[in-house]
């Protein structure tokens, strides 16, 4: 990636549906603009125009009878569209990016989740994210039953249609690809208060974002 890229930080979120790290993310990014940071928090899909209507095609249990490979396809343009109009240009202004999810997403649901071909998948992730690789990417680690019980408590969108099993896959996904990757992957224990665990996922991040040392929240 162009060193120009390089002045932001980009970290993304990860974790099996109600794991907590959208509230873990709004954590952080607060604590960086407190710190003068410039952070631009998004959430993919979504985050433009474009990518926010695929994202209401994506959840929609209507579509219950969506095949792997469009749901494959649309995540990944989804996310090309967001990678290229926000999430380069805000690395380039020296910007942290926080994204809500992720290719890492991709390989744990579509691939490991749904059964679609792992190769497959890597390379749809490298078009999607036109190359862009997270700086850190943090999976929230929970048991199935409990963030299953916490996603589904306010209703439930089409990825949940499949229940436990399904989230079970999820989460294996997940803990392969942080052993496979450990310096970029890192897993971050969920239970407990969101500050504890707030403090824990702070831990991973030091390295990258020195300011986050200085004083807690
Ligand atoms: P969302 O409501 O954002 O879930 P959460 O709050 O748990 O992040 O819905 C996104 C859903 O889409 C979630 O079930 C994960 C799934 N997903 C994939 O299957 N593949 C992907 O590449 C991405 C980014 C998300």
């Amino acid at each position: 990636m162009d060193a120009r890229v390089r002045q932001g930080v980009f970290i993304t979120l990860e974790g099996m549906d109600g794991c907590g790290k959208s509230t873990k993310g709004r954590m952080l990014a607060e604590e960086l603009v407190s710190k003068g940071r410039e952070v631009v928090s998004l959430r993919d899909p979504g985050g433009t125009g474009i990518s926010e209507r695929i994202r209401t095609i994506l959840l929609d249990p209507e579509a219950a009878d969506m095949a792997p490979e469009c749901e494959l396809m649309l995540f990944e343009a989804a996310r090309a569209q967001l990678t290229c109009e926000v999430i380069l240009p805000a690395l380039e202004r020296g910007a942290v990016v926080v994204c809500d999810r992720y290719y890492d997403s991709t390989f744990a649901y579509q691939a490991v989740g749904r059964g679609l071909d792992e190769d497959l998948v890597r390379r749809a992730n490298k078009m999607g994210s036109c190359g862009l690789v997270p700086d850190r990417t943090i999976v929230f680690d929970l048991e199935v039953d409990e963030s299953f019980e916490r996603a589904t408590r306010h209703g439930i969108d089409r990825m949940e249609l499949d229940g436990e099993p399904f989230q079970a896959r999820v989460r294996h996904g997940y803990l392969r690809l942080s052993t496979e990757e450990p310096d970029r992957v890192r897993v971050v224990d969920g239970h407990g208060e969101k500050v504890e665990v707030y403090a824990r996922m702070r831990g991973e991040l030091l390295d990258l974002l020195p300011e986050l040392a200085e004083g807690a929240l």
